[in-house]
């Protein structure tokens, strides 16, 4: 019970990771506000988190609209009475209309930008007065290696949105310190879930060999990192950023 009477709100919570984290959040303790655009999806996550034995309730938020995520962080504070932990998870990769700077859309880069960065920050904006209110809590937001990297096949709104992040987690983990709200950066690497969909298993298979542990992702991988950053033991953590990715960007291979 590592976030025993602990509530988060988690972003993108309908499929993926952030399906596995709200199982995997519950499991450990935690209620949870399953906040997604897909909203079959998302009751989806809640019905499986009750099935199992947890507690969680459903929002339909498009995390790019603040209105919507005033909203959904209103209601997750009325349904469970206060927040502990933000994910901010929810992300999007649009690998056929997102490319290098000179091909890509300014309509992609706008759309990207309001879902992948300032869906975080309207998170924050309307969920960090909530943890202060709780005497403090825990912010992590899913970047991605791509923020690391340059890829020849480029996604650029993408990987710059990714990047925006390191520097946002960082900011806010200085600035509500003293309030004791903590926030912290996941990087992974290829993680096989529905946003990888259009991999083929060769494709999976090739990206396999490059990754030194052999293996992409599991979205419970990077879910226990996030836990482990959402509960206590990573209490003196802030500002950090965590690589889950195999080894791949450390490989000189
Ligand atoms: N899968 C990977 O290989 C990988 C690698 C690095 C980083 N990431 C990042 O990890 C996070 C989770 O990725 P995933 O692979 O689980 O994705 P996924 O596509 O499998 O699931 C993402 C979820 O976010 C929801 N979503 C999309 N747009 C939204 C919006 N505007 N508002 C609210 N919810 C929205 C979707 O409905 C879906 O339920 C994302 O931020 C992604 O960029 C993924």
């Amino acid at each position: 019970m590592r976030l025993k009477d602990k509530v988060a709100l988690i972003t993108g919570a309908g499929m993926g990771m952030g399906r596995a984290a709200s199982l995997l959040f519950a499991r450990e303790g935690a209620r949870i506000a399953v906040l997604d655009i897909n909203a079959e999806a998302g009751e989806e996550t809640a019905a499986l988190v009750r099935s199992d034995g947890g507690e969680a309730a459903f929002f339909r938020c498009d995390v790019g609209v603040e209105e919507n995520v005033k909203k959904s962080v209103a209601d997750a504070v009325t349904a469970f009475g206060k927040l502990n932990i933000l994910f901010n998870n929810a992300g999007v990769l649009w690998r056929e209309r997102d490319f290098e700077v000179t091909r890509t859309d300014e309509r992609i880069w706008d759309r990207v930008m309001g879902i992948n960065l300032k869906g975080p920050v309207f998170v924050c904006k309307y969920g960090i007065p909530e943890l202060i209110r709780q005497g403090g809590g825990s912010v992590i937001t899913t970047s991605s290696i791509s923020a690391l990297l340059g890829y020849k096949r480029a996604q650029d709104a993408y990987t710059a949105s990714k990047g925006a992040l390191i520097s946002l987690s960082r900011s806010i983990a200085v600035v509500y310190a003293d309030k004791k709200v903590r926030s912290n950066i996941i990087h992974p690497g290829f993680v096989d879930t529905p946003m990888q969909k259009e991999l083929s298993e060769e494709a999976k298979q090739g990206i396999a060999q490059l990754v030194p542990l052999r293996r992409l992702a599991q979205p419970l991988d990077i879910a226990y990192c996030a836990l482990f950053l959402a509960s206590d033991e990573s209490s003196y953590i802030t500002g950090a950023e965590i690589v889950v990715d195999g080894g791949l960007t450390i490989s000189g291979a």
